[in-house]
């Protein structure tokens, strides 16, 4: 089955690759909050193709405007078509496309793909987690200080004093933040060990669903921000490679 999924978003991502490399038509979704074309028709054809695969499945895609009251919890497939939609307009290769299929007798799938780097995520629940099908692991650091930590910032500017808190703290008390503009692929970097930890305070399932999975796999951990177990309602997150957790959750509790 993973290598059914891997298929079609390694496809899709061709769609995102020849996008990239176009002229495209950006539209608004909100001030700052980019849609493409590209966007739409791969999120199109991803459920086109998912569909055929999970008859039984509810798609839940970030272009298809479902309500947030709607979404079910087990047999969803979330999509996010192309995750970093601001680097994809202006050109920037982080970019991705991320699907997480959440099963409740099979086990849950997680693929990411990053058509621009080559880079194909993926992983099953208890089956590891792979890059271009080699195993990845989350990192071996164990102190803040030698950690590279990941971040992102919502569209919506209402709780950027909290925010500020937070990055003051982190570029405190770390080796430096990086904000790489596609939450998929944060994960995956932490997954792959070359971010220690990502937080993001306010994040859609479509962001997350295929990443928390690769992040699980590869050896880390995922919460929300005050600890607790993660699941996909929830919006913000910390995923690390479980060694720095403890010490990140005092630095927000600080805050
Ligand atoms: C965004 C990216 C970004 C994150 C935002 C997301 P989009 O997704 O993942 O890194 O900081 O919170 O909304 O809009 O490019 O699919
Ligand atoms: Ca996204
Ligand atoms: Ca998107």
């Amino acid at each position: 089955m993973l290598k059914q999924i891997s298929d079609i978003v390694l496809e899709a991502g061709e769609i995102v690759k020849t996008g990239f490399y176009s002229n495209k038509n950006v539209e608004y979704k909100g001030e700052v909050d980019l849609v493409t074309e590209y966007d739409v028709k791969t999120e199109e054809f991803l459920k086109e193709k998912l569909q055929k695969l999970f008859p039984d499945f509810t798609i839940v895609g970030e272009e298809s405007n479902l309500d947030k009251k709607d979404y079910p919890h087990e047999n969803v497939i979330y999509i996010d078509p192309i995750d970093g939609t601001t680097n994809f307009v202006h050109g920037v290769p982080f970019v991705a496309v991320s699907v997480g299929v959440i099963t409740e007798t099979e086990g849950k799938y997680g693929v990411v793909y990053n058509p621009i780097l080559n880079e194909l995520y993926s992983a099953e629940t208890g089956m590891g987690a792979y890059c271009n099908g080699s195993q990845i692991k989350v990192s071996a650091t164990s102190s803040l200080i030698n950690s590279l930590i990941a971040t992102g910032f919502p569209y919506k500017k209402d709780n950027l004093p909290y925010l500020m808190q937070i990055l003051e703290q982190v570029i405190l008390n770390t080796r430096g933040i990086r904000r790489a503009g596609a939450a998929s692929l944060d994960l995956c970097y932490t997954a792959r060990g070359i971010y220690d930890l990502y937080y993001e305070t306010r994040l859609q399932p479509w962001d997350m669903a295929g990443g928390l999975i690769i992040v699980r796999e590869a050896g880390g951990i995922v919460t929300k921000l005050d600890g607790r177990y993660h699941d996909i309602d929830c919006d913000g997150l910390i995923a690390s490679n479980g060694l720095v957790h403890v010490e990140f959750l005092n630095l927000l509790n600080e805050v």
